[in-house]
């Protein structure tokens, strides 16, 4: 064949597979030569724009439209891709196979949908590093969503409505460095949920109903570095339930139960404490933070619960006598 022949052919199959300068009415397309960007972002629409996506799409997203389904073979289209954005549709399922045939997808948000359950195996067919599920119906989490040799580094399971920590779905995630469990209806941390977990930098577990955490709960994933555990029902803490976390910048308690701290439990050389509106005791039991307080410039908003007498006292202006200590 010669060179010039066999040019033309590759030509016109590369133009055929991957379409011309194509973009659906309703999207916006950026075209490189490195990437190529749809958004669509038409309220009204309510079906994949499939026919005239650009075939080398790389990134797509489709935000706050009527869209209320998806399929595997919409995106067996646009083989290229790299990620998908869906926030704001009217997902309410998502098939199995959809991910099939996207083996460059890192990078999967579906925020805002109506997502109650999904099916077995359904990340499972593309090498997904980000993964955001927030702000969906979910009650339960399977192991079976993720791969075995998932290499998942970001999850968001926010602002669903899941009781349980979803336990077995993390034992496959140990390249996890962010997760977002916030605004859920979680109880409790089962002794080793964390332990896979041991890249873990940050980890947001605020808005829940925790009530207790065991010595343990963070042992393994000693990379933290930001802890979020404001507004839940926490009425003490272990005194050691910190003290492997030798990074730890930022820590956040706030809106707890805490009526004191035990002596030591600070001492892990966080420099970043959110402690205001807990049940703090203003006793002899509250030395340990007063003195860890008066240490600290921004120490004003942590204020006496009780006794009657001190509530609402700035907890760093109390003197030894009041709080009964001699010497
Ligand atoms: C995508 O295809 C268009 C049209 O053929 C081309 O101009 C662009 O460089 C391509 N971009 C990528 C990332 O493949
Ligand atoms: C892609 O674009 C860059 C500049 O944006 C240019 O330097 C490079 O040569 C282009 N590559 C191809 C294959 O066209
Ligand atoms: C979205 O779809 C629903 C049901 O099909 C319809 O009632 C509603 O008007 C649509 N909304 C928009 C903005 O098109
Ligand atoms: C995770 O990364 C490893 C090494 O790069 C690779 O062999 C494996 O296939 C990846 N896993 C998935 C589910 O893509
Ligand atoms: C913990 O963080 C350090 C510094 O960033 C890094 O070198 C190390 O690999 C991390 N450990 C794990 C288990 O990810």
């Amino acid at each position: 064949m010669n060179a010039k022949l066999f040019l033309t052919l590759t030509t016109a199959v590369v133009f055929s597979c991957y379409g011309a300068l194509s973009c659906p009415k309703e999207c916006s397309c950026h075209i490189s030569n490195k990437t190529v960007e749809v958004v669509c972002h038409q309220p009204t629409m309510d079906r994949f724009p499939g026919e005239s996506l650009p075939g080398n799409t790389t990134s797509l997203t489709i935000q706050y439209t009527n869209l209320s389904a998806i399929t595997g073979h919409d995106l067996r289209a646009i083989p290229l891709l790299q990620e998908l954005h869906l926030p704001g549709n009217k997902l309410s399922s998502l098939p199995e196979d959809l991910l099939m045939g996207l083996p460059h997808l890192h990078t999967l948000d579906l925020t805002g949908n109506q997502l109650k359950e999904l099916p077995p195996r359904v990340f499972h067919h593309a090498p997904l590093l980000n993964l955001v599920l927030k702000d969906n119906l979910l009650t339960i989490t399977h192991a079976d969503w993720l791969p075995k040799n998932s290499n998942l580094t970001w999850l968001d399971l926010s602002g669903n409505s899941l009781r349980k920590a979803p336990v077995v779905l993390l034992q496959n995630l140990r390249h996890l460095v962010t997760l977002h469990l916030s605004q859920n209806q979680i109880e409790e941390l089962p002794l080793g949920t964390l332990s896979p977990l041991s890249s873990l930098e940050r980890l947001h577990l605020d808005e829940n109903k925790l009530q207790s955490l065991d010595a343990s709960a963070f042992s393994h994933s000693t990379n933290i570095t930001h802890l979020f555990l404001q507004n839940n029902k926490l009425k003490s803490l272990p005194a050691n339930v910190f003290h492997g976390l030798k990074r730890l910048e930022y820590l956040d308690i706030s809106e707890n139960a805490l009526r004191f701290l035990a002596p030591g439990t600070l001492d892990t050389g966080v420099s970043s404490v959110e402690l205001s509106l807990n049940l703090w005791h203003c006793d002899a039991e509250i030395e340990y933070l007063w003195d860890w307080l008066k240490r600290k410039a921004d120490a004003a908003d942590v204020k006496c619960a009780s006794p009657e007498s001190r509530r609402d006292r700035k907890i760093v202006t109390l003197t030894r006598t009041e709080l009964g200590l001699t010497e």
